[in-house]
């Protein structure tokens, strides 16, 4: 099976970060030299996904200006080098979709129903950026792989956090012993549970494959956890229905950044700087100046 299409939602309020996120979605906010969401496109067209719909925030169009060629030769200047060659060459495609409130993922997911069809689709949230997954070996292949060979309906990138981070994402509870395997069936799934009802320290990554089935449970849950449309209680009702509900392990070197708060989106802006190939070490030199005193 090949998926050839991707949601990535990217209309949440953003207000962890205010001011800075006031005028622009928190997914343009820079990590190194790229926005996050420019980084998320680039590793869902290097997983070899050429359609893929982002779902905006209704005021904010800074995402839809940034992913705007002009048609003619003139506007291919230097600065597009930086950009997909697929996308520049038409072989990969962005559409934006609008979310009129900021209502949660699952309502985010709703908004882009119409893009996705009858396949399989992929969801990467575009605050959270994953590196390490490049080739053929990587995230979305095997999630990919994954669903194709259990022939189940929904596969989620999941990671250990520490215990004491569990409330901060969605948390799996594997069926049987997990410990070693690159992919396990799930039989529940809680968004953000106190520590002590956290049924693992398994945490949903921000990467998904679903069946179009997702849209039904959509369409039936009840508003969640901070009166949002919760992505997780669709998948937790589909996995009580005994539909199957598979979890993909991130591998060591593929590492997760996340823009959820100031201190994530610090970190996440200190790795991008470090590891720029022009200006990382004379970065390095600066922080080590500035912490010497
Ligand atoms: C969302 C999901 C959560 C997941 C997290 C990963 O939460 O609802 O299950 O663990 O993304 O980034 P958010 O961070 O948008 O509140």
């Amino acid at each position: 099976m090949t998926i050839t299409r991707a949601i990535i939602p990217a209309a949440g309020t953003g207000r962890h970060l205010y001011p800075i996120t006031k005028s622009q979605p928190k997914e343009m906010l820079p990590l190194g030299r790229k926005p996050a969401v420019h980084l998320v496109v680039e590793e869902l067209i290097e997983a070899g996904l050429t359609d893929l719909c982002i779902v905006t925030p209704r005021g904010k169009r800074a995402i839809a200006d940034h992913f705007s060629f002009g048609t003619n030769s003139d506007s291919r200047g230097a600065n597009l080098t930086a950009f997909p060659s697929e996308l520049l060459d038409n072989l990969a495609h962005i559409y934006f979709v609008e979310q009129p409130d900021p209502k949660g993922l699952g309502d985010a997911l709703l908004r882009a129903k119409g893009f996705v069809g009858d396949e399989p689709f992929a969801v990467a949230l575009g605050d959270a950026v994953i590196t390490g997954v490049e080739g053929s070996g990587g995230l979305m292949a095997r999630m990919t792989k994954t669903i194709t060979s259990t022939g189940c309906d929904a596969v989620i990138a999941v990671r250990e956090v520490m215990r004491a981070h569990v409330s901060q994402y969605g948390i799996v509870e594997p069926v049987g012993d997990h410990a070693g395997k690159a992919h396990f069936m799930i039989s529940d799934i809680v968004e953000k549970p106190p520590i002590e009802e956290a049924p693992s320290n398994i945490a949903v990554a921000g990467r998904y494959i679903f069946h179009p089935l997702i849209f039904d449970y959509l369409e039936e849950i009840p508003p969640g956890l901070g009166g949002e449309l919760q992505l997780t209680d669709a998948i937790r009702r589909m996995v009580h229905d005994r539909e199957s509900v598979w979890a993909e392990v991130m591998r060591p070197g593929e590492r997760r950044f996340d823009l959820g708060n100031f201190l994530e989106y610090s970190r996440a802006f200190i790795h991008f700087s470090l590891n720029d190939p022009e200006v990382g070490l004379s970065i390095k030199e600066y922080l080590q100046e500035l912490i010497s005193g």
